[in-house]
C-alpha cells in the first residue's frame, strides 16, 4: 500500500470517528460512550438508548465497571440511588418470583421541608435528616419502634416565618432564630437573635433582591426591579430603586438597571409596541379588536379586509372620497393634501378645506393633486370644510368699515395729488 492510500485511508477513519455520536443522555468518546448520570441502556452507541431512571433515582457516576450504566448489561437495576430530598423504600434489584422482573430503587420524596443530600443504602423516611432551604429544625427524625408503637418520622421543619429565610437549610435542632436571612425582595431591618428570626420587610411596590439578603441592611438593597416593573431611578443610600408597573396586558422580565417603558411587551403579538407616545397596549394599525389579557393567549387583534383601515384596534373602516388607503391600513391620506387642505383625520375621515378656504377635495381623483382648496377671497372667511364655493364665505364683521376706511384713505390720497 503506498504511503498516500495509507494517509488518505487514516483521513477518512478520523472523518467516520468524528462523525460518529454517542447516543441521546449518553457521552463520551464513539466506541465507548456512557449513558449519563440519571440513564441506564444497554448500548449507549449512537444507535443504542439511554432512558432515564425513575423520578427520585439516580445512577451512580458514569462508569463502565459492572453494575455502572454501561455500554454492556447495563439495565434499570442501575438506578440504585435516590436523588438528593429522597429516601429509598427499597433497593434496586431483580425481584423474585415472576420473570424475575429487574427493578429500580423505590425512592419516596421527604415530606414537605425535610430533606437530605441522596441515600445509596434502603431505609425509611429518617433518611430525611436535614431541613431544607426556607425551613428550620424543630426535631431530628424518630426511629420507628414496634414494641413502643412508634412510627418513623422525618426530622420536623417548620417554614421560616415573615420573610425571613435559612439560606443553607438546617442540619440539627435549633429553633425560629435558624431563620437569619431574608427571602428575595425582602431586605433586614434587625438580624437573627437568640430565640427570634430576621426581621425582614418587603422592599417597596415593585423593587426587590434577587439573593435575598443575609445581613443587616438599608433600603438600597432593593436595587433591582421585579418582574413586570422598569426601573425609573436607581437604589442610593437607604433609598430603594424606583419601578414603575409595566401597563395592563404586558410584561417584562423585570430590570436591574435604568430602562423604559419600551421594556414592556404587551402580550398580543399584533399590538403596538409600547414607547413614551404609545402607553397603552392596543391593536396596531389595520388591526382591530381588543388586545390579548393573558400571556400567551391567541391575539384578539385581527387584520381589517384589504382596503379597509383601522387604528388603536377600532372598527374597519373604508377611506372617505379623495383619500387612499396608507400601506399600513392605519389610515388613508387625502389626495389632495397642498396648502388649504386639512389633513386627513381618523376621528372624522373626510378631506375637506381648512378654515378661510373654499373647495372640494373629496372630488381629488388622483393622489398628487393639488389646488382644490382656494382662499376666501379677501375680506370673507370661512370655517373648516364648510365652504364649497366662493360664495360660501362669508364676510368678516367690522372688514366693511376698515375697506370703506381704506376706499376713503386712498380717494384722499389722490384728491390730494390733484390739489
Ligand atoms: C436527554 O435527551 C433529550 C433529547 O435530546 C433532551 O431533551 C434532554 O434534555 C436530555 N436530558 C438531559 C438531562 O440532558
Ligand atoms: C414502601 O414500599 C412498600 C412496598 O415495598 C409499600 O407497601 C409502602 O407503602 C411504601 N412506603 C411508602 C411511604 O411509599
Ligand atoms: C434558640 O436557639 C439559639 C441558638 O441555638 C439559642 O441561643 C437560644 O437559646 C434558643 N432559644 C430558645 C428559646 O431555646
Ligand atoms: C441583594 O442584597 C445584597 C445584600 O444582602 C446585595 O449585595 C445585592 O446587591 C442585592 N441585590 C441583588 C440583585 O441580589
Ligand atoms: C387590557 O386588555 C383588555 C382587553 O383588550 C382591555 O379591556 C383593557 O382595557 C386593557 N387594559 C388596559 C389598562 O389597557
Ligand atoms: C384618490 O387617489 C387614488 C389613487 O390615485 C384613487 O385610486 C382614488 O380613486 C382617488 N379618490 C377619488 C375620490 O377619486
Amino acid at each position: 500500500m503506498n504511503k498516500y492510500i495509507a494517509f488518505v485511508l487514516v483521513v477518512a477513519a478520523f472523518i467516520v470517528q468524528a462523525n460518529a455520536q454517542c447516543a441521546q443522555n449518553a457521552s463520551g468518546t464513539p466506541g465507548s460512550c456512557l449513558c449519563n448520570l440519571g440513564y441506564y441502556g444497554t448500548n449507549a452507541e449512537a444507535n443504542g438508548a439511554c432512558n432515564q431512571c425513575p423520578t427520585g433515582t439516580l445512577t451512580a457516576a458514569p462508569s463502565s465497571s459492572a453494575g455502572g450504566n454501561t455500554n454492556s448489561g447495563a439495565d434499570i437495576t442501575v438506578c440504585s440511588v435516590c436523588d438528593k430530598n429522597y429516601y429509598m423504600n427499597k433497593s434496586a434489584g431483580s425481584t423474585a418470583g415472576y420473570k424475575n422482573t429487574p427493578a429500580a430503587a423505590i425512592c419516596n420524596a421527604c415530606p414537605p421541608g425535610s430533606g437530605n443530600s441522596g441515600v445509596s443504602v434502603q431505609g425509611d423516611v429518617t433518611q430525611c435528616n436535614i431541613c431544607t432551604k426556607n425551613y428550620y429544625m424543630t426535631a431530628l427524625p424518630v426511629a420507628a419502634n414496634a414494641g413502643q408503637n412508634i412510627v418513623a418520622a422525618a426530622a420536623t421543619c417548620v417554614f421560616c416565618p415573615d420573610g425571613s429565610s435559612n439560606a443553607n437549610g438546617a442540619t440539627s435542632v435549633g429553633n425560629v432564630s435558624q431563620c437569619n436571612t431574608c427571602l428575595p425582595n425582602f431586605y433586614m431591618q434587625t438580624a437573627a437573635t437568640g430565640s427570634k428570626q430576621a426581621i425582614c420587610q418587603s422592599c417597596p411596590i415593585g423593587s426587590g433582591n434577587a439573593s435575598g439578603p443575609t445581613a443587616v441592611s438599608d433600603l438600597s438593597v432593593c436595587n433591582i426591579c421585579i418582574k413586570n416593573y422598569y426601573m425609573t431611578a436607581t437604589a442610593s443610600t437607604g433609598v430603594a430603586a424606583k419601578c414603575s408597573p409595566c401597563p395592563a396586558n404586558s410584561t417584562n422580565s423585570g430590570s436591574t438597571s435604568i430602562s423604559s417603558i419600551s421594556s414592556c411587551t404587551c402580550f398580543d403579538s399584533n399590538a403596538v409596541p409600547l414607547s413614551s407616545t404609545i402607553t397603552n397596549c392596543q391593536c396596531q394599525n389595520g388591526y382591530f379588536g381588543n388586545v390579548a389579557t393573558v400571556l400567551g393567549q391567541l391575539t384578539g387583534c385581527k387584520q381589517c379586509p384589504k382596503g379597509q383601515f383601522t387604528s388603536a384596534g377600532a372598527n374597519c373602516n373604508i377611506c372617505t372620497a379623495g383619500s387612499t388607503i396608507n400601506s399600513d391600513q392605519g389610515g388613508c391620506t387625502c389626495n389632495d393634501s397642498s396648502t388649504g387642505t386639512l389633513p386627513w383625520n381618523p376621528l372624522t375621515n373626510v378631506c375637506e378645506c381648512q378654515s378661510g378656504y373654499y373647495g372640494n377635495p373629496s372630488t381629488a381623483t388622483t393622489k398628487g393633486t393639488t389646488g382644490s382648496c382656494i382662499s376666501c377671497p379677501k375680506g370673507t372667511q370661512s370655517t373648516s370644510g364648510s365652504a364649497q364655493a366662493a360664495s360660501d364665505c362669508t364676510q368678516i364683521p367690522g372688514a366693511i368699515v376698515y375697506s370703506v376706511i381704506i376706499y376713503f384713505s386712498a380717494a384722499l390720497g389722490t384728491l390730494a395729488i390733484l390739489i
